[in-house]
């Protein structure tokens, strides 16, 4: 099942992935309306929360209207899913959510991304504890150099991103597949917040 603000978006994205894949629409800036889009939905053994609504903010010229959703969608609407969905998650199912390394290294205009980002941290800790024998990890990628979001950026800021990351290259996103499946599917592996960075983060 993967979901999209727009339900007709979202199947013809399940239809492109193909097999038993369902699309359905759901707003997670709108927290109030997600239990009963989630009403279809039968038993979850893995649960992946990693939309995001970016905006580009700083303190200075602080726009509130363009924090809101991306404050209420990570962290109001991805709980209340967890919330919603918790009827039908099993002992062995497990959770995974999407940060990332913005929490650790800003850039301009990341105020509320660098902010949410690290919320999940908080997220990860206290739902370890309330969703116990249910795991739950986190994942916080750098920037993910093929992905829609930032494969045309200009070359400048990405040869000064390659720069600063010891394997010479950015992360991809095929990687970051990968690591999403380690984290969901070893039965030992909870409470991790992992960065997919090429160890960016010791530089
Ligand atoms: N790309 C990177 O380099 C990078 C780096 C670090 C962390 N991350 C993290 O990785 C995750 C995915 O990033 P991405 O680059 O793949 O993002 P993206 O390409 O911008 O995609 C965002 C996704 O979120 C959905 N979405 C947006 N607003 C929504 C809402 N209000 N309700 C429900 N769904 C909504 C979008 O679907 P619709 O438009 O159909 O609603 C889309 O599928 C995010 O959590 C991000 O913080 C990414």
């Amino acid at each position: 099942m993967i979901s999209g603000r727009d339900a007709a978006s979202a199947q013809a994205c399940a239809a492109e992935i193909g097999g038993s894949t369902r699309g359905i629409g759901l707003d997670l800036a709108e927290p109030n309306t997600i239990a009963e889009k989630l009403a279809e939905i039968g038993e979850v053994e893995f649960l992946v929360l990693a939309a995001i609504e970016r905006d580009t903010n700083t303190v200075k010229n602080y726009d509130i209207a363009a924090a809101m959703p991306l404050v209420t969608l990570k962290i109001v609407g991805f709980t209340e899913v967890i919330h919603a969905l918790l009827p039908r998650l099993g002992d062995d199912s497990a959770v995974l959510i999407y940060g990332g390394l913005a929490r650790d290294r800003p850039y301009p205009g990341s105020t509320t991304v660098t902010t949410v980002n690290g919320a999940v941290t908080g997220l990860v800790r206290t739902l370890v504890v309330e969703l116990a024998p249910r795991r739950v990890n986190a994942l916080h990628p750098a920037i993910v150099g093929d992905s829609p979001q930032w494969r045309d950026m200009p070359k400048e800021r990405f040869d000064a991103l390659v720069a600063r990351t010891p394997i010479a290259r950015l992360v991809t996103m095929a990687e970051v597949v990968e690591a999403s499946r380690f984290l969901l599917e070893n039965g030992a592996i909870n409470g991790i917040n992992l960065p997919v960075d090429g160890g960016w983060l010791c530089m």
